[in-house]
């Protein structure tokens, strides 16, 4: 871990992470247990959990749980907040990362396949932090959603994802306003497109989308999954003690690239590098 962060800063707390049993969520599950808190994650895998759990343990700090539930089933919310409260003691930290996507033009979305999106990811993140609250350390607990770009930003082909985390943005600001007089602070981190994920691998499947995707980033490059662990580590930790009801980026700017960059050529684009 870099050296400008102090080891096992988090020693001692305790974390549930949605969606923690792969991609940018088992990254930041990993990165959270190598700063030294008590870590368990959740999908609907009891292999795929147990597999994280594992990775997790590997890196050598406190035993990982992992365990198994549908953020849309709030009865089984409520139990894997109970059964990590238990086993760890208050929720220091609760992270709402998982998601579900695939590109799809509205007019072919059903309304079952919408109803799935937006159940996993605003209905899923209000799931967790209603059915935390109860568990959480007050004062003292951060709360942290894994939103999208697309809140902000109307992207064709992803209308369901657009107004599920446009949702999700609206509800951590909504949370913090609500719990921040009990000391719970709630943010969301927005990352960019992020190398090596499930996410990417759906929206530009292609070497060529790849390369597309990564033209229109000002940063010019995908974003690494350490990347977003860190963001999250930081927020999580007290030197973010003030931060609450926001959004962080974690994109490159991508946020405020130009979606149009790769059809520009340099010349037409004169002074600005390519
Ligand atoms: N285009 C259009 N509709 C699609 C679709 C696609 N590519 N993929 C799924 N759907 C529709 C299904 O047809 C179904 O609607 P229907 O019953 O009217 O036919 C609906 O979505 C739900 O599909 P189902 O597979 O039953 O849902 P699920 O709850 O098992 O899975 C998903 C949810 C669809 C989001 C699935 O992709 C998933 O589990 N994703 C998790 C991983 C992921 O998305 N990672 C990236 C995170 S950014
Ligand atoms: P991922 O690996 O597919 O992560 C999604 C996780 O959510 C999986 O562990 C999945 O496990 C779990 N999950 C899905 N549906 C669930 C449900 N109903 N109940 C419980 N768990 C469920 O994808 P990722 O690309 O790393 O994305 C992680 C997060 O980052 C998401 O919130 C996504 O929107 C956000 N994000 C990603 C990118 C990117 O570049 N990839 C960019 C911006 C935002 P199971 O399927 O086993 O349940």
């Amino acid at each position: 871990m870099p050296a400008f962060l102090p080891d096992a800063f988090l020693a001692g707390r305790s974390a549930l992470i949605s969606g923690g049993t792969s991609g940018i969520n088992l990254e930041i599950a990993k990165t959270l247990s190598a700063f030294g808190a008590s870590v368990a994650v959740f999908g609907r895998d009891q292999a795929k959990s147990t597999a994280a759990a594992d990775a997790i343990d590997a890196i050598g700090g406190a035993p990982a749980l992992g365990l198994v539930a549908d953020v849309r089933d709030y009865k089984s919310i409520h139990e894997v907040a109970s059964k990590t409260a238990a086993a760890f003691g208050p929720l220091d930290i609760v992270i709402a990362g998982a998601a579900g996507n695939f590109p799809a033009a509205a007019i072919d979305i059903s309304p079952n396949g919408f109803r799935a999106v937006v159940e996993i990811d605003l209905l899923g993140t209000y799931h967790l932090f209603h059915a935390s609250f109860a568990y959480l350390r007050k004062p003292g607990a951060s709360l942290i959603a894994i939103t999208a770009n697309q809140a902000v930003r109307a992207t064709p082909f992803q209308a369901h994802v657009c107004a599920a985390k446009a949702g999700v943005n609206m509800l951590v600001q909504c949370l913090a306003m609500e719990w921040g007089p009990a000391g719970i602070r709630v943010n969301a981190i927005s990352p960019g497109p992020i190398a090596d994920t499930e996410g990417m691998a759906r929206l530009a499947p292609t070497p060529d989308a790849q390369a597309r995707v990564a033209r229109a980033v000002p940063l010019r490059r995908y974003g690494e999954k350490r990347e977003i662990g860190m963001l999250a580590a930081f927020l999580c930790s007290d030197a973010a003690s003030y931060i609450t009801g926001s959004v962080h980026n974690c994109d490159g700017a991508s946020m405020h690239g130009d979606a149009t960059a790769d059809c520009l050529s340099p010349t037409k684009r004169a002074g600005s590098p390519s």
